[in-house]
């Protein structure tokens, strides 16, 4: 098993390329089982995720085959085997997103369910729901979803849950509703980016889906898709948590390939901490202030501040003047980084779904363990600044979804190496 270690204390400097979108990249994937003919996936980030994805993919019969500058080649088969399972699932919950095309295209699936993580219980019945709506019939047993439906029809369906949209779901009944006989309304639809990204995949493969982007999807059902090119657009994910690593370091980093547009709120909410972004689309120019200024932050659907960007401002925030609520509204356990945040010298509590962070002038070394994959980030971003040496156990989480991050920070001055930990790979991994 391997682990960082960061000798902490170097301002960030240079310019950092962002990788394509790891949430668009893999709904993206799945759809290509909507098709037996060749799709080209272009800008796929080298993350673990993507990786297990493949292999699931291939378990269902497709061929995928990996090229250079993340080249994604994916030729699915019209038939093969159906179920997605356990010890796969488990491993990546998006693979989830294998339901809605398997059932459109196979008329048949049987899904592990998911299971619940560090981050929160994960449910899924807002897919069923949506799935059903469209007249599949849906079991639950056995830990596993089965699913049959010899044709779909089109149906409204209103996807808002207890904390809004869904994204995977809407991503799951979006790909069912494309080969649907009939149109298909999804009201309460997630706006988020990837999900238009992967809206324009596949109208790119043939689909006929309006409202990307926006609350009401409207998809008209097609008898087939065809095979598309496509690349997958910049990890806005990404992308931020490397203005906060400039930002926390007090830094000057130039971000290449981010779009602003999927950056508006976490924009307007760095510039109340007094960070100021300068220059164009694709090409951001990240200034630190001398200090920071506490504020609140909730999170929310897009377009308001993402849930996976949580953790990172949580660890940024625990260095501002005064004293900062951040209210997770997505998942409201998402907290695991308070306590290890805190062995770093961070002064967080948390109440409810509240962390109150009462902002001190420095941070400390310290061994931390990361727990998910944006807990693991954030335990970076603080390493980053703590005086002397912090080790981040239990790395793979940061492999999941962050492209070659030590290399990307080293590249601006970060003393970070990855190592492999002495105690081997007794410890058992725990997906998140
Ligand atoms: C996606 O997860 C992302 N993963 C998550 O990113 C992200 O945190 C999340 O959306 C929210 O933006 C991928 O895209 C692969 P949801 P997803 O369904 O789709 C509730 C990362 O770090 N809900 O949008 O699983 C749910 O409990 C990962 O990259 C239901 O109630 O999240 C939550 O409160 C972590 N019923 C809210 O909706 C359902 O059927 C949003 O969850 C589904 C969800």
């Amino acid at each position: 098993m391997e682990k960082i270690v960061i000798e902490g204390g170097y301002r960030l400097k240079g310019r950092v390329k962002i990788s394509g979108a790891k949430n668009a990249a893999l709904p993206i994937m799945t759809a290509c089982l909507l098709t037996d003919e060749k799709c080209i996936i272009k800008n796929v980030p080298k993350v673990v995720d993507v990786a297990t994805l493949s292999g699931i993919l291939g378990e269902l019969g497709a061929e995928v085959e990996s090229g250079e500058q993340g080249r994604l080649v994916i030729k699915a088969a019209s038939e093969g085997s159906s179920t997605a399972p356990y010890d796969m699932v488990r491993k990546m919950r998006a693979s989830f997103c294998v339901l809605g095309p398997l059932l459109a295209q196979r008329r048949r699936a049987k899904v592990s369910l998911p299971g619940g993580c560090v981050i929160g219980l994960r449910p899924i019945d807002l897919h069923l729901k949506g799935l059903r709506a469209l007249g599949a019939r849906i079991d639950v047993e056995g830990g596993y979803v089965r699913a049959e439906a010899p044709q779909l029809k089109g149906a409204r369906i209103y996807l808002g849950g207890p904390c809004g949209s869904s994204v995977t779901g809407t991503a799951n009944v979006m790909m069912a509703a494309a080969l649907a006989r009939g149109t298909t309304i999804i009201e309460c639809a997630a706006c988020e980016p990837e999900i238009e990204d992967l809206a324009n995949f596949l109208n790119k493969m043939g689909a006929k889906i309006s409202g990307a982007g926006t609350p009401r999807l409207t998809i008209e059902g097609v008898d087939s898709l065809h095979g598309a090119e496509y690349e997958i657009i910049p990890d806005r994910i990404e992308a931020a948590t490397y203005i906060i690593a400039t930002s926390i370091t007090k830094g000057e980093v130039t971000i290449e390939g981010a779009r602003l547009e999927h950056l508006a709120a976490v924009m307007d909410k760095l510039s109340e901490i007094g960070i100021v972004l300068a220059g164009e689309d694709r090409r951001l120019k990240v200034i630190s202030p001398a200090k920071f200024t506490s504020t609140d932050l909730v999170t929310l659907p897009y377009p308001g501040i993402p849930t996976d960007l949580q953790a990172q401002f949580t660890a940024l925030l625990s260095l501002a003047d005064g004293i900062s609520v951040v209210t997770e509204k997505i998942f409201p356990d998402r907290f695991m980084h308070i306590a290890e945040l805190n062995r770093l010298g961070a002064r967080v509590r948390k109440e409810g779904p509240h962390a109150i962070i009462t902002g001190v002038s420095g941070l400390s070394g310290a061994p931390v363990m990361a727990s998910d994959l944006r807990a693991s980030a954030a335990l970076i971003l603080a390493g980053l600044v703590a005086r002397g040496k912090t080790v981040v156990n239990r790395i793979y989480h940061l492999d999941r979804g962050y492209e070659r991050i030590e290399e990307k920070l080293s590249s601006l001055g970060a003393q970070i190496s990855r190592i492999e930990d002495e105690r081997g790979s007794s410890e058992e991994v725990i997906y998140a």
